[in-house]
């Protein structure tokens, strides 16, 4: 378990925006050095110079996570310089939204590539360094979207979620006797550019306003970080989302009945 972040160091992919930049702030703050990863080069630069800025220590890299030979490059070159990776933070998640009918082959090709097979490069490049250091923390970023059904316009987003929860779950039963913390973030609504990321397929689907309250990115990030100094499995943004997994989890055709009752009351 991590007790003290003071001199850790903290990987993280998809930081040049939202819930990353907010974690690599927080994590920094704390007294690590953020390692912030993204594909966009130019944004990762930005969000290590603010920490620089306000004191903290921190570098900016570019990884896209959809590359094997980026993730490759990006781990050697931070094991290289760093030897140590304290914590690791797989946080990249893109959405393709449109009807379940419309949605093409190539955008869940395209979902899965990002969110799952994402996670799994950058867990595959870096994990043998933390089980041969014996100690650590890894973070994947899931979505309350894996964990119940809340949307049926995102179906590729919410089975790599879902995918990447249950991944995250079993991980852990390798890694923990291993001395190495594990925590998947299952975010509902937090305010960032996520919608920037979108791609949508055929007619615009209604929107669909919050189930849950929406957060607020830094708040975000401070939960990530508690959840990391806790070792805390499962992290989520709000009590309500706790209630609403465990109704699903015990009563999942009565959670269904009601989730399209509520759809559409919305339609
Ligand atoms: N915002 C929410 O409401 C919410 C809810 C649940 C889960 N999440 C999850 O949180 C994570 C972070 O999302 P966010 O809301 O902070 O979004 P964001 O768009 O603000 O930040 C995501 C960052 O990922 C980068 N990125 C996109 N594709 C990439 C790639 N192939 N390789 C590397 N970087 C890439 C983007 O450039 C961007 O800077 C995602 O996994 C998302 O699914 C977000």
């Amino acid at each position: 378990m991590i007790e003290s972040l003071e001199g850790a160091v903290a990987v993280l992919t998809g930081a040049g925006s939202g819930i990353g930049r907010a974690t690599a702030h927080s994590l920094a703050r704390r007294g690590a050095t953020a390692v912030v990863s993204d594909v966009d080069a130019r944004r990762a630069e930005t969000v290590a110079g603010e920490i620089e800025a306000l004191g903290g220590r921190a570098e900016g890299m570019r990884c896209d996570v959809s590359l094997q030979d980026d993730v490759a490059t990006f781990a050697d070159t931070v094991l290289r310089r760093h030897r140590v990776v304290d914590i690791l933070m797989s946080n990249v998640g893109v959405i393709a939204k449109g009807d379940p009918l419309e949605i093409p082959l190539e955008a869940w090709s395209s979902v899965i590539d990002v969110n799952l097979l994402g996670t799994v490069r950058v867990l595959r490049a870096f994990l043998p360094a933390l089980v041969e250091q014996g100690r650590g923390h890894v973070v994947t970023t899931g979505s309350t979207a894996g964990l119940f059904p809340y949307a049926h316009d995102r179906l590729p987003y919410v089975a790599t979620k879902a995918a990447v929860v249950a991944l995250t779950e079993s991980l852990a039963l390798y890694l923990r006797p291993r001395g190495i913390g594990v925590t998947c973030f299952c975010p509902a609504g937090v305010m960032t550019n996520i919608v920037e990321q979108i791609r949508h397929y055929g007619p615009p689907t209604p929107i669909q306003p919050p189930q849950v309250p929406v957060i607020s990115a830094e708040e975000a990030g401070e939960l990530v970080v508690e959840g990391i100094l806790e070792n805390r499995l499962l992290v989520l943004t709000d009590p309500s989302v706790e209630s609403m997994a465990q109704r699903h989890v015990m009563d999942r055709e009565g959670f269904l009945t009601s989730q399209v009752q509520y759809l559409e009351g919305l339609a």
